[in-house]
């Protein structure tokens, strides 16, 4: 599929508060000209689909009652001088920034190598992995079935979405990141799209263009260099501030301390708040009252019994894993630094239960060489690398009581659960193989769900597949985090990352001797019909009901028809039974993962 440049014009009369480093201040509406995205999806949907605050869709939604999710303190004074700047970008862009950019574009027009299919984005962005403009607030009224009452809230999904046509090579994983919320309220639905306001966001946005370089294709041979150089160019010129982060906030939400937040885990987490309109506003960089360094994990882990969280940030030098919690009211407790954790990793996620966390060192490593003398990514395979994986004691102030044992060919990416059980540990997790593909060449990587439970005193480690089928993105029921539970809803891959429908995995079969295959309900969502990872939203707070008393919600999109849907399944139906489903407005391209907030979860943000 060929890729076609277009300017979609997109504007808002937002003005989103974003803050860097305690310093908020407020940003002036997006420069419509200057919004350019890849059209590599034929949409079926108008053009009016890509809606702003002055488009027909959106002013039907603004004479609609409010939904109440949160009380919205007025917007701050606008600030005059980021105003003019950025609606002059034009005129007013230093010299510096034009000859860094006539520098960026004589590597990307004749240093650059032709690119693989891996990170061409005439590939990686064809079909409904193709970025969308921003959505105001839309109302949907096509709406199927009934809404369950517990879903009065948000459901809100993040995933990439290149802002700008990308120069030279693009990774699945380089995508400015993007939220899709729905809003329902006593019936009534609306939904919006917006782009996380990252400093790289708005730092392209007043340049009119990429500036930094994507991390997972930029980087390769001379063209490497070069753009490297530029970079420290850029820095040297005081046209990038580097301590304001880089990242694209563009993997997953969490929600915790009256704040939900967008992570991506090469930065710290952006705050975002969902308006009483159904917008979604960027309110700043967190971290965590100047106690976060760098970044944090997109998979912090939230006891829900405790209300702790816990997570962890990786890098490249060390310690290479830094270890920490949050207490209920937002105060974090100083990193853990593991020492022993002996070569920088690749560690996207991990598993907490109530004595222990528990990491995987897997056979993904970091290479910076790579990203010059390589394929261009800071990330790679090791094959020779033994897996392993970490334990600590979850509220350890050191890592004295750390343990590593090796799981070979055991590569997780994504925990489901784990569980103390006497002596035991239990974690499910999804295991891909083999691991040399998961970042160049996806739909050759199977993933199988396993239980490993090992052994504490003697570090055997026994591990029992739990399906045949390629299943990642998976969810259980928020409610029995770090406890041992039964049910688990996963994603088929068809190939990865494409997902055909989900199923319902029971660990129970695994105990009763029916190991080979614990799906015990499944739903296709139908022939050119893909999905996102889906999300349990359980029918209530009641704390004696049943694991599975709830709902399965996703996103999906038909490649035929050209339109996106917000599916609502029966999570007790043996076909998982869509009781509701919901016609978006827009094309909502496949993305990572998502979280639903009830209302009566909602606070007002504490930021
Ligand atoms: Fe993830």
């Amino acid at each position: 599929m060929e890729a076609i440049s277009s300017a979609a014009s997109m504007a808002s009369s937002a003005r989103p508060f974003c803050g860097y480093n305690g310093v908020k201040f407020s940003v002036a509406p997006r420069h419509p000209r200057r919004m350019v995205v890849l059209n590599v999806q034929t949409d079926a949907k108008p053009p009016a689909s890509t809606s702003t605050e002055s488009s027909p869709a959106t002013g039907s939604s603004k004479k609609r009652a409010a939904i109440p999710v949160e009380e919205e303190p007025p917007l701050k004074p606008l600030n005059v001088r980021s105003f003019a700047r950025e609606n002059s970008a034009e005129l007013t862009r230093p010299l510096t920034a034009v000859v860094c950019n006539a520098v960026d574009d004589f590597i990307n027009n004749f240093i650059d190598k032709p690119l693989r299919p891996s990170v061409d984005p005439r590939f990686v962005l064809a079909g409904n992995f193709g970025p969308v403009g921003e959505t105001a607030p839309t109302e949907c009224l096509n709406v199927q079935g009934t809404l369950p009452p517990c879903l009065d809230g948000v459901y809100i999904r993040n995933g990439p979405n290149p802002r700008y046509v990308p120069r030279a090579g693009h990774h699945l994983f380089d995508g400015d990141g993007m939220l899709h919320a729905v809003r329902i309220k006593d019936g009534r639905v609306t939904f919006c799209s917006r782009f996380v306001r990252t400093y790289k966001y708005i730092q392209e946005d007043m340049a009119g263009g990429p500036v930094m370089p994507n991390v997972f294709s930029g980087f390769y041979s001379f063209a490497g260099l070069a753009r490297g150089a530029l970079v420290a160019a850029r820095v040297a010129l005081g046209l990038f501030d580097p301590s304001n982060g880089g990242g694209l906030a563009n993997t997953s939400l969490v929600h915790f301390d009256n704040k939900l937040m967008a992570l991506g885990e090469s930065d710290l987490p952006y705050v975002v708040r969902v308006t009483n309109e159904g917008d979604v506003e960027t309110l700043g960089r967190y971290d965590f009252d100047g106690k976060l360094f760098m970044g944090m994990t997109a998979h912090p882990k939230i006891d829900p019994e405790t209300g702790e969280l816990f997570a962890f940030r990786y890098g490249p030098v060390p310690p290479f894993l830094n270890y920490f919690r949050v207490a209920p009211s937002g105060e974090k407790e100083p990193d853990v630094g593991i020492l022993s954790m002996l070569q920088p990793s690749f560690i996207h996620d991990f598993a907490i239960t109530k004595k222990y966390a528990i990491f995987p060192d897997t056979q993904i490593v970091m290479k910076p060489l790579d990203m010059l003398v390589g394929e261009g990514s800071p990330i790679g395979s090791d094959k020779g690398k033994v897996p392993r994986l970490g334990i600590l004691p979850r509220y350890a102030t050191n890592e004295s009581g750390m343990k590593w044992v090796e799981v070979p060919g055991f590569n997780f990416f994504h925990s489901l659960n784990a569980w103390d059980e006497g002596d035991d540990i239990v974690l499910i997790a999804a295991n891909s193989y083999p691991v040399e593909h998961i970042l160049e060449r996806t739909h050759l990587v199977h993933s199988t769900v396993e239980k490993v439970r090992i052994n504490l005193s003697s570090g055997i480690v026994c591990r029992t597949p739990l399906s045949s089928k390629c299943l990642e993105f998976g969810v259980v029921n928020g409610r029995f985090l770090t406890k041992k539970n039964r049910y688990a809803y996963m994603s088929i891959g068809s190939p990865l990352p494409k997902i055909s429908g989900l199923v319902k995995l029971d660990f129970e079969k695994e105990e009763t001797g029916d190991a080979e295959e614990c799906v015990v309900a499944s739903r296709l969502y139908g022939e050119r019909c893909f999905g996102s990872e889906p999300f349990f939203v359980p029918r209530s707070s009641d704390l004696n009901a049943e694991e599975d008393e709830g709902y399965v919600v996703a996103y999906t999109h038909d490649e035929g028809t050209g339109v996106s849907k917000f599916l609502v399944m029966d999570a007790q139906s043996p076909t998982l039974e869509i009781v509701a489903s919901v016609e978006l407005p827009v094309r909502v391209p496949y993305g990572f993962h998502g979280l639903f907030v009830s209302d009566k979860d909602f606070a007002p943000t504490r930021f």
